[in-house]
């Protein structure tokens, strides 16, 4: 089932400590008003059930689901919105949650859409940055990890639809 893995980027140890850090640093960035945490699926539900585990404020939690890359490992540009939150985004703090920011077009999107619902501030969680974009709008107000500019997967990442299961994050051969 799909290719071959090269080498372990980030283990299970480095991950939980980091979004332990990242629970931590999102609880004191919202002393109050209504939090509603947005998953964009597939690749954020690991990350995100993690995370949402180490904020230690009222939260809401809800999906997004945006077309994505298929089998490719470039990014076409090309993004859909499969699913829209049935949540009111209107007069809270929204904060999306993405697995990881490459060219960041995806991201640039659907923010334009979801600022558009006048929330009260809206801003990105990713696990992983690749700060490779040169087009980010918005920038990411909390990351995880830099990334090296490699194809990863695991931890909710995947190549095809492979790998999300892996509970660490690896490289692709
Ligand atoms: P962007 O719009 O180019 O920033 O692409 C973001 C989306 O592409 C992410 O949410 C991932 O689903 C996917 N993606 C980008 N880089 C990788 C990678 O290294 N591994 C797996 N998926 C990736
Ligand atoms: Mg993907």
């Amino acid at each position: 089932m799909g290719r071959a893995l090269r080498r372990v980027v980030y283990n299970e140890q480095d991950i939980a400590r980091r979004v332990r850090d990242m629970g931590t640093e999102i609880t004191s960035a919202y002393p109050d008003g209504d939090l509603l945490v947005l998953g964009l699926l597939k690749g954020s539900f690991i990350f995100l059930s993690d995370l949402v585990r180490q904020i230690t404020r009222p939260l809401q939690v809800d999906f997004l689901v945006a077309s994505s890359y298929g089998d490719k490992t470039f990014s076409s540009g090309a993004v859909r919105l499969l699913y829209d939150p049935e949540t009111e985004l209107e007069g809270k703090h929204i904060l999306l949650v993405e697995d990881i920011v490459d060219t960041g077009r995806t991201l640039g999107r659907l923010m334009d859409l979801l600022k558009a619902r006048n929330p009260r501030s809206l801003e990105v969680c990713a696990l992983l940055h690749k700060h490779i974009a040169t087009e980010l709008k918005h920038p990411t107000r909390f990351v995880g990890f830099d990334a090296p500019n490699e194809f990863l997967v695991g931890y909710g990442l995947d190549h095809a639809e492979n790998f999300r299961h892996i509970p660490y994050i690896a490289s692709l051969q």
